[in-house]
């Protein structure tokens, strides 16, 4: 049975909610499941906004045939060619034969690639500025390049202020019935996800979310209608300087977040010991994260989140304990910059954590290692009690 949703006078929602999915991309942990949306502008011309994964294909085309109801397909924009949004290409092009695939240059060869069957006889090719009427409303194009991938257009409609933003705006959760973010407690229940979406889907491309932004800026926008999570129809300036934070690699919060990898529990001591100490000089809203339990997304989110980030790690066969080096490195990939940071390691015959930690944290930009590195030998001693006393002092201060 269909669960298509009328969103606006001609425009309906006709995605759909996977829960039993574990990893997004194979990689990313999503206990609350995801939502694959898409749109239909039922005008003069009726015209498909992306489509879904395969894992709800069925759904999909049960949704749109429903708002159809009879009519034909005239046009599918492909916003960019990642599977997550294309999967069902192949079949509505074998249903509705007179449809007419709108896209870049670059996501045509795309669908060659991923489907071995070439479209170009019935595609329109679109770039940034063009536009296509379909009656009273009227998309135009916008470039995004990187966000998510390097075809990616968005889409603005003239005539409702509507902007189909792609991949961007969205976040990790299956839609539960409120499709729109003003009916649901979205600061208590989405930001955090909504912020481990974007960090590791687009966070390595701030630049180019910022020089998209800058576009957005431009538009008179009535509703975004992103391709994961819900539908936004006011609150734009609260979505928009999140991503403009985020992509500018500023904080959102003036706290520390402790990230520690520790075998025996020794290291795991001096980390709470330092997030007491820092609690005792007033620090507030400190977070502390043991990197073995904790899924790397989740810390690399936090490290956006978070102003000062402490990183403690045990000395494992010559390296950075197993997943705090993973985190290092996805920290780089991610292109984290401008943190204040303390470093605590831990070794009991050769300690090294914390100059290979120095030595990852020297390829991001501008983060900024405070004295003094705390180095425990095995069991926290008095000398790292007054280490950690001083490093605790000079992070609270750099807080002030
Ligand atoms: C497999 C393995 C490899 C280790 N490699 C080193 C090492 O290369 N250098 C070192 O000083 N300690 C090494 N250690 C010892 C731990 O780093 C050390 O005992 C540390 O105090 C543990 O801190 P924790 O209590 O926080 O786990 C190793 C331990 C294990 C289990
Ligand atoms: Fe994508
Ligand atoms: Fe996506």
């Amino acid at each position: 049975m269909q669960n298509a949703r009328k969103i606006s006078e001609d425009i309906w929602w006709l995605g759909a909610s996977d829960r039993r999915i574990e990893l997004f991309e194979n990689v990313y942990p999503v206990p609350n499941g995801i939502s694959y949306n898409n749109y239909l502008i039922m005008d003069e011309k009726t015209c498909l906004m992306d489509g879904v994964d395969d894992s709800v294909t069925g759904q999909f085309l049960e949704n749109l045939e429903h708002v159809l109801n009879g009519r034909k397909l005239d046009y599918m924009v492909v916003q960019h060619m990642e599977p997550d949004h294309c999967s069902a290409i192949p079949q509505l092009v074998a249903k509705y034969p007179e449809l007419k695939i709108v896209t870049s240059a670059q996501a045509l060869k795309m669908i060659n690639q991923f489907y071995r069957f070439d479209p170009t006889d019935r595609t329109i090719i679109v770039k940034e500025g063009s536009s296509l009427k379909l009656g009273k409303h009227e998309l135009s194009f916008v470039c995004a390049p990187m966000v998510h991938w390097p075809e990616v257009l968005m889409s603005f409609d003239t005539a409702t202020g509507t902007l189909f933003s792609a991949d961007a705006f969205g976040a990790f959760g299956a839609i539960d019935g409120n499709l729109f973010a003003d009916e649901v407690d979205w600061e208590r229940d989405w930001a955090d996800e909504s912020r481990r979406y974007y960090v590791n889907i687009v966070g390595k491309y701030g630049v180019q979310v910022n020089a998209v932004l800058k576009k957005a800026a431009g538009l008179d926008i009535k509703m975004i209608c992103p391709l994961h999570a819900h539908v936004w129809r006011k609150d734009f300036d609260k979505l928009l300087s999140r991503y403009s934070k985020w992509a500018s690699y500023e904080p959102e919060v003036r706290s520390v977040a402790v990230f520690y990898g520790s075998i025996y529990g020794n290291t795991a001591n001096a980390a709470d010991i330092l997030a007491s100490k820092l609690a005792e000089k007033g620090v507030r809203n400190i977070k502390v994260f043991d990197s073995s339990k904790t899924d790397i997304s989740e810390m690399v989110s936090r490290a956006f989140q978070y102003s000062t980030l402490v990183f403690a790690s045990a000395t494992y066969n010559a390296e950075v304990f197993d997943r705090m080096h993973y985190l290092l490195i996805d920290l780089k990939n991610h292109n984290l910059a401008n943190r204040t940071v303390g470093l605590i390691e831990n070794g009991t015959w050769a300690p090294m954590a914390a100059g290979l930690m120095q030595r990852q944290l020297e390829t991001m930009k501008n983060m900024n290692v405070i004295e003094p590195i705390v180095r425990i030998k095995s069991g926290v001693s008095d000398e790292n009690l007054a280490q950690l006393e001083e490093l605790a002092e000079k992070l609270a201060e750099s807080l002030k």
